[in-house]
């Protein structure tokens, strides 16, 4: 019996981790700069915290969360994003009371049962940011800088931002009637996906991604031109804030996110490196979430963003990013007494932080070169009989070829 990953989930490799690990330093790095501290939360929590929080009638929550019963008879569910849980761990840990504004970030893997394909996983990875305690437009517009800023920095400068309002509790409900008339009047036309929504979330409609459903719903009225005026002058100034930094956006009165929390702004980035599952971070504002799930009013805004995604888009442009750690020198043993002195020697090394290593195989001579040849180590000490009793030996350059004599008490290495 041989076990395998489970249907769309990934192992990563010794190969790939250090690409991981170059990433993940660059999102740490540019959320440092920003200020945002790292918040870890567990991988799974009560049910009832997704379901509230990113609502009972998404696909999220509707069809793709990973609900079980524990032995203890009480449904946990494996975290489909962080949001919530962000927003849970500040209620339970009082972070309001500490300072006025929280500004946190996670990295972390997420699970959502959808259907594998190019970009969608079941487990995937997603790093992301949450500010909560301020109404700013500014942190808005924070949330769409800082992925923009880590995708710089790493190369990629080809993406679009897409932007939009989608209200709030004042201006919403009239809005969603005057859709829903507008909808019913097509309502045998549509999807049954979108018919299902007409009633109960009819907003989502709109993002709809089938053909006819956008055509039928090409002239409807759209939130953007139906906000109230603290709405209207939030998203005017996210708008004059973008333009102010010179970024460059469209704004998309169809965009909607499949999560239930937004109020006011919500964001899109997507990568025309990508194929169908196009989006590489979302994002957007939550003012009403945090009493939703029992905490006090504090407005939020965040984004997140997936990192198998931002690794494809990096591995269609041929970014070379060679991030793997090599060794800076290998030991080469002629004899067991010159193996022994090496495998000490090289931990008297990784102690001060150089990167050695050995042969653990009892390979000769000719293959331990080889293997040094193939990790790709820069430097190469050949160790024998004659080497332990002078106490010197030859350091050769493998990139040169180059020999020089080193001490073997005091092993330095030509920068
Ligand atoms: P989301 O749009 O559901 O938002 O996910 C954010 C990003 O995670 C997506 O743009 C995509 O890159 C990645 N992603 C989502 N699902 C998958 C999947 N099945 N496989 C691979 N990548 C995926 C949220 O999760 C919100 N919590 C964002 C947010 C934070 N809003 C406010 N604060």
């Amino acid at each position: 019996m041989k076990f395998r990953t489970i249907k769309g989930t990934k192992d990563i490799l010794p190969g790939e981790s250090a690409l991981w690990q170059y990433v993940e330093s660059a999102v740490r790095r540019v959320m440092q700069s920003f200020n945002y501290q790292e918040i870890r939360t567990p991988a799974f929590e009560q049910t009832g915290l997704f379901a509230r929080s990113i609502g009972e009638l998404t696909d999220i929550v509707s069809k793709e969360m990973y609900t079980f019963l524990d032995r203890s008879e009480e449904s946990v569910t494996l975290r489909p994003e962080g949001t919530a849980a962000t927003l849970r761990a500040f209620i339970q840990n009082n972070l309001g009371e500490q300072s006025p504004l929280t500004k946190v970030y996670y990295i972390g893997p997420m699970f959502r049962q959808e259907r594998p394909q190019a970009g969608r996983l079941r487990q995937f990875h997603q790093f992301g940011a949450e500010a909560l305690g301020a109404s700013s437009p500014q942190l808005d517009v924070e949330m769409m800088v800082l992925p923009l800023e880590i995708y710089k920095q790493l190369g990629i400068d080809r993406f679009s931002l897409k932007i939009n309002s989608v209200g709030c509790e004042k201006c919403r409900p009239a809005y969603k009637q005057l859709l829903q008339t507008e909808l019913r009047k097509v309502f045998t036309q549509l999807s049954h996906d979108s018919q299902v929504r007409v009633e109960q979330n009819p907003l989502r409609v709109l993002d709809s991604k089938d053909e006819k459903d956008r055509e039928l719903t090409a002239g409807m009225p759209l939130m953007n031109n139906h906000l109230c005026d603290e709405c209207a002058v939030h998203f005017a100034s996210v708008q004059s804030l973008l333009d102010a930094l010179e970024l460059t956006y469209e704004v998309d009165g169809r965009l909607v996110r499949g999560l239930d929390y937004y109020t006011k702004t919500a964001f899109e980035i997507t990568s025309t490196a990508l194929g169908s599952q196009d989006a590489l971070a979302g994002g957007g504002r939550y003012d009403l979430l945090m009493e939703e799930l029992g905490g006090k009013q504090t407005p939020g805004v965040g984004f997140a963003a997936g990192l198998e995604r931002l690794l494809m888009v990096l591995a269609k442009l041929e970014k070379n990013i060679t991030a793997s750690s090599v060794p800076v020198i290998y030991f080469v043993g002629l004899d067991e007494p010159s193996r022994i002195w090496a495998f000490l020697k090289s931990n008297e090394l990784r102690r001060q932080g150089i990167c050695a290593e050995v042969d653990y195989l009892g390979r000769s001579v000719k293959s331990q070169m080889r293997e040094a040849n193939r990790m790709q180590a820069r430097f190469v000490i050949v160790v024998g009989e004659q080497e332990l009793k002078t106490k010197t030996a030859r350091l050769k350059n493998m990139q040169t070829g180059e020999e020089t004599a080193v001490s073997l008490d005091h092993i330095t290495f030509p920068s």
